[in-house]
Formats: structure tokens, C-alpha cells, sequence
């Protein structure tokens, strides 16, 4: 593989496993020891956001850097803080998260033009909702202009989200609670999650992905739609399991695009399945070596 496969597009990697109570360094260091590879990092992917001169955007990069993330892209601001999202975690494993964005809105397009040959030699480009989305808009429009294929994970939801950017997205990625946000439907049961998918497709997006926690996943596209089944576990910690099946996906494009749609998303379930087993949301990741080889 020569040219970078995956430009991933700013970030909830604010979450940084704080959700065993703690925002002091040593609580941190030690639920995300140095040699921890997420599962993301088992490939090379280009990482876009803002960060604050500060202790924690200090501690982003270095996190970055030690799971060998390419970290050219990512700007260190004076203006603002770096994003922080505490997260509270019940007793159902289920969470709660509060995005503080700081760094990562003072992204201009303009910084992502800048990336453009980056993004032109990606195979998936990434995005989700904590960059201003003006910057995400300008990767998706980079992407489409060169062919790039385009993952966007709307997350967090806003209800305003520009329709652009669902028009620039070939697949267009939510969890439940989003696709309710961004629809106006409820969306409990299969058949829900369908008929939120129609109104996405509707809205311009070229396919749709609404994933349903223990239930797996919803995919749907002008021809139809298809579930995927996930199995059936007692989850310890939910949060970042959005991003465990986003970042395996974004993967399976890019590394086995002729994998049956299908395939990709079974495998990407059992991804974010491992990920809800163990405490903390990068933390929660299992490593490749801590995954079946069949996944690969
Ligand atoms: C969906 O994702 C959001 C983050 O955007 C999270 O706060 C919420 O708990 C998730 N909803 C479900 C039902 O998992």
C-alpha cells in the first residue's frame, strides 16, 4: 500500500476513556497505556482537528503519535482549548457524553483545502460532526471532486445539519438517537430505522447506515434494505462504539472495497461489539492481534 488510505476527519477522539471517573493524567495514562494500538490504527490514516496548546491537546498528539497516526494535519491553536467530551457512563453500559468542541471549531475550510492532495489520494475520507460544518463540507465536495468515496458519521446530530453535506455522502452513518434528531421519526424498532433510512436517501445521501446498538445495523440504499445482526452480549461500556464500527468500516473500504457491503458490515458489528466489552472509548478498542484473523 503506498499513498494514505484513510483521512479521517475530526473527531471524537476528545473521549479518551475518562469515563472511569477521572481527568487527571494519571487516570488517563493508565486506562490508555503507551502501547495500546486501537484497533484504528491498524491503518494508516491521516488525522484532521485542532487542538489547544495545552496539557490535553499535548497528551492528543503524543497518544496519536504513539499509535502512528500520521499527525501533519493536526493544528495547534492558541485561540481555543482543546475539545473535551466528559462522558458518564449507567448501569446499563449506556452513556451520556457533553462535547465541549473548542479547538476544533476554529477549523476553517480553508485549512482543509490545504489538504487537498492528502484527501486526493485517500481511499475513504471520514468525517463526523465536531469540526465547524463548513470544513466538513469542503472534505466531502474534495472527495466527491476526485472520486474519493465519502463516510460520514453524523455525530453528534444537529437537527440543522446542512443538506449539502447529506448530498455529498455516499454513505451517511447514525446511530438511533441521531437518526431521530436529524429525521423527526422515532426510531426504536427495525422498521423505524428503515423509514428514517428513506427519509436520509430522500435528503440526497447515496446510502445509509443506522446502526441500532445490540441490534446491529441497518443498511439501506435506493434498491432496498438489509439488516445486519450483532451479537447478543451484556455490554460493560457503550461509548465509543459508534466510532469502534465507523473506524472498522471506513477500514474494510479501504483495505477490502470488494467485500460484499454485507461482509463489511457483519464484520464491522463484531468490531464494535468487542469495543462494548471492556471500559473507556479509544481505551475500549481491542488490538488487532486481540481480534479473529478472519476480521482481517
Ligand atoms: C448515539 O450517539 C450519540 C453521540 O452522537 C450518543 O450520545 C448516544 O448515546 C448514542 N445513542 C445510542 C442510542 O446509542
Amino acid at each position: 500500500m503506498t499513498a494514505l488510505h484513510t483521512a479521517l476527519l475530526a473527531l471524537s477522539w476528545f473521549d479518551y476513556g475518562m469515563c472511569e471517573g477521572g481527568f487527571g493524567e494519571e487516570e488517563r495514562s493508565s486506562v490508555l497505556p503507551r502501547d495500546t494500538l486501537d484497533w484504528r490504527g491498524i491503518f494508516r490514516r491521516q488525522l484532521f482537528l485542532q487542538v489547544g496548546d495545552d496539557s490535553f491537546g499535548q497528551n492528543y498528539l503524543q497518544n496519536f503519535k504513539d499509535n502512528k497516526v500520521d499527525t501533519t494535519f493536526v493544528g495547534v491553536t492558541k485561540e481555543a482549548a482543546t475539545g473535551v467530551a466528559p462522558i458518564v457512563v449507567d448501569d446499563a453500559g449506556e452513556n451520556c457524553i457533553i462535547i465541549v468542541a473548542g479547538a476544533n471549531l476554529k477549523m476553517t475550510p480553508g485549512d482543509v483545502e490545504r489538504a487537498e492532495a492528502m484527501i486526493r489520494g485517500a481511499s475513504v475520507v471520514v468525517c463526523q460532526g465536531e469540526i465547524t460544518p463548513a470544513a466538513t463540507l469542503t472534505a466531502l465536495r474534495l472527495a466527491r471532486t476526485h472520486k474519493v468515496k465519502t463516510l460520514m458519521n453524523a455525530a453528534p446530530a444537529d437537527a440543522s445539519l446542512d443538506a449539502a453535506i447529506i448530498e455529498h455522502s455516499d454513505i451517511f452513518c447514525v446511530n438511533e438517537s441521531e437518526a431521530e434528531v436529524l429525521t423527526k421519526l422515532k426510531v426504536k424498532t427495525r422498521e423505524d430505522a428503515e423509514q428514517a433510512a428513506e427519509a436520509l436517501l430522500q435528503r440526497g445521501s447515496r446510502s445509509v447506515i443506522i446502526t441500532l446498538g445490540g441490534d446491529g445495523a441497518v443498511y439501506s440504499t435506493a434498491e432496498g434494505h438489509a439488516h445486519t445482526a450483532a451479537q447478543k452480549v451484556t455490554p460493560v461500556d457503550t461509548t465509543g462504539a459508534g466510532d469502534a464500527f465507523v473506524g472498522a468500516l471506513a477500514y474494510y473500504l479501504a483495505y477490502h472495497p470488494r467485500l460484499a457491503m454485507k461482509e463489511m458490515l457483519h464484520r464491522a458489528c463484531q468490531v464494535a461489539t468487542a469495543s462494548v466489552l471492556a471500559p473507556g472509548t479509544q481505551a475500549s478498542y481491542p488490538t488487532r492481534d486481540q481480534l479473529p484473523s478472519h476480521l482481517f
